[in-house]
């Protein structure tokens, strides 16, 4: 049943319509404007709630780890000293700016929750952070386990989204939006140069048994960021009266992210693993040509 508005801003207030994938889909563009609104809003609120999960319960987990190693279990350490004292300095603001990101992100969704009426259940797992999480959780080897997700780490510390290069320069959005997504974009330049640099330095340092392990996830760590939130999504159509069948095809014609925009969106976390030496090993640079994430040489 759809929430009645008191104030209904455009759609186009919310989220820009190209770069959510649901606003586009005739059966959803039938419904008219106040469910194209309610889509918009309801994926921004996913973004926002994906941005806080993921700086709180992902990012600085990692940030942690330099402020206090203990599942790195001797990595940073294989470091040398000088940059160990880099990579701790530079953890603590970095902390703190994610913990920033995530505060930001919390009270515009409550913002946006008043606004628009539509409610946000904060239980809410994003897919992508599962799909992760259900990596680590299978890998028996503490060190490893925390490989994964450093690398994870690093690829969506050094992603450019459209979402943050396009947020803070459209002018039909809330200037709340505007600014949230400026902000955030301005301290993530600086957090790619970080992880860019330590991807490296760590990649150095790795044995090759580590490197193998590690570069074989990759790309699987840069397809699980052109994963929909399906449950999410199959959720909200139920919203939207849509039979189970219909909701089924229509989250399936959603699909993936394609490669290309996978590749556009990934190319400073490309030119990070260029540049730390991972395509030297002609079977791991295989998997990302494999992937269309390369051109074959
Ligand atoms: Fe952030
Ligand atoms: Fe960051």
């Amino acid at each position: 049943m759809l929430a009645v508005l008191e104030a209904p801003l455009p759609a186009n207030r919310y989220f820009p319509v190209d770069l959510v994938p649901l606003a586009s889909h005739p059966a959803i563009l039938r419904l008219g404007e106040p469910v194209q609104r309610q889509v918009r809003a309801r994926h921004l609120l996913r973004y926002l709630h994906f941005t806080r999960a993921l700086e709180i319960g992902t990012v600085n987990r990692v940030v942690e780890e330099m402020c206090f190693p203990n599942r790195s279990m001797g990595l940073w350490e294989r470091l040398p000293a000088e940059t160990q004292q880099h990579v701790a300095n530079e953890a603590y603001s970095i902390y703190r700016e994610e913990a920033e990101h995530a505060l930001e992100a919390h009270k515009l969704l409550g913002d946006i929750e008043a606004q628009s009426g539509v409610r946000w259940d904060r239980r809410e797992r994003p897919t992508r952070l599962n799909l992760l999480n259900q990596r680590i959780a299978a890998e028996v080897d503490p060190q490893r386990g925390f490989l994964l997700l450093f690398g994870f780490v690093c690829v969506s510390e050094t992603l450019v989204t459209q979402t943050l290069c396009r947020l803070p320069t459209d002018p039909k959005l809330l200037p709340s939006v505007r600014k949230f997504a400026a902000d955030h974009a301005r301290d993530e330049a600086r957090h790619a140069r970080f992880f860019s640099a330590l991807f490296a330095q760590v990649w150095q340092v790795l044995n090759d048994s580590e490197r193998e392990f590690l570069g074989r996830e990759l790309v699987g760590f840069l397809r699980m960021f052109g994963q929909l939130d399906s449950e999410s999504i199959a959720a909200e159509l139920d919203e939207y009266g849509f039979s189970r069948t219909e909701r089924d095809t229509l989250v399936q014609d959603l699909g993936v992210v394609s490669s290309g925009r996978l590749r556009q969106e990934a190319a400073r976390a490309l030119r990070m693993f260029q540049e730390a030496g991972v395509f030297l090993n002609p079977s791991l640079r295989a998997d990302f040509v494999a992937a269309g994430l390369l051109d074959p040489s």
